[in-house]
């Protein structure tokens, strides 16, 4: 298979609803090639995970999306697109907040001193087992210094660091980073995880988290490749739960 250069074109739009949401509508267009990144100056309609909006002021942060169409990925592995963006955009945002720490709070929130500064919606569409379509869009709080209320709260480099930054620079800069950590999704993924796995918000400490209505606390040991994160309670026994039914709170 050949590996798709993520961002060999790039489509500025000065306003669009969604970048992932424009990118799906182009998706079947012949001129939309493997890779091609959709940014945009301002979203009107922003969306996160589980389904909340994502908000920005308009020309601050930066807000693109990409695609991999047919790429080799099994259903059972979707959790890899989600790893292979935030070890990406960890490693791009260590550079510009040198002196700060940057976590991957599980599944895929970015976190800067424990206050997020990038999230991430991927969205992949499957033929039987096989994924068609992988839409990956990122959001980096950039040179935003109002941000919406969030459960853990949000910063910005600008924030972090008293410096604006260009937002399309800061796309073309962020480019290798994604291309090395999508090329090893696809060539090595055992080590991609293992760089997951090193970057992981509360790892071997105990967190508060959420579980299903109750408050625990509990201590993330890894996640698996299949986006399974392996946690334990306070007495060291496995909290057994669905993913999707865990959440960190904000200590
Ligand atoms: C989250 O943390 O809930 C995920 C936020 C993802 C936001 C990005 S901004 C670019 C792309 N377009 C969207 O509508 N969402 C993603």
């Amino acid at each position: 298979m050949q590996i798709p250069v993520i961002g060999s074109t790039i489509l500025f739009l000065d306003t669009v609803d969604s970048t992932n949401t424009e990118l799906a509508r182009i998706s079947g267009n012949p001129e939309t090639i493997n890779g091609t990144a959709v940014l945009a100056f301002e979203q009107t309609a922003g969306r996160g995970r589980r389904g909340n909006s994502w908000l920005n002021e308009p020309n601050k942060d930066l807000t693109f999306s990409f695609i991999l169409q047919k790429p080799a990925i099994k259903a059972e592995f979707a959790f890899l697109p989600v790893a292979a963006a935030a070890v990406a955009s960890t490693a791009f945002l260590q550079q510009l907040v040198p002196q700060q720490k940057l976590e991957i709070k599980w599944p895929n929130d970015i976190l800067c001193q424990e206050k997020k500064i990038c999230g991430m919606l991927i969205e992949n569409t499957f033929t039987g087992s096989q994924c068609a379509k992988t839409i990956v869009g990122i959001g980096i709080n950039l040179n935003g210094t109002r941000y919406a209320e969030t459960r853990f709260p949000a910063t910005s480099v600008f924030i972090e660091t008293e410096k604006n930054r260009d937002i399309k620079e800061s796309l073309v800069d962020f480019l290798p980073f994604l291309n090395e950590s999508f090329s090893m999704l696809f060539t090595h993924p055992e080590g991609l995880m293992k760089r997951y796995n090193s970057l992981l918000y509360g790892k071997n400490e105990l967190k508060t988290i959420q579980v299903g209505e109750q408050r625990m606390l509990g201590k993330i040991k890894t996640v698996d490749m299949h986006g399974n994160p392996h946690i334990l309670n306070e007495n060291g026994q496995p909290i057994a739960a669905r993913p999707d039914e865990i959440q960190f709170l904000p200590e």
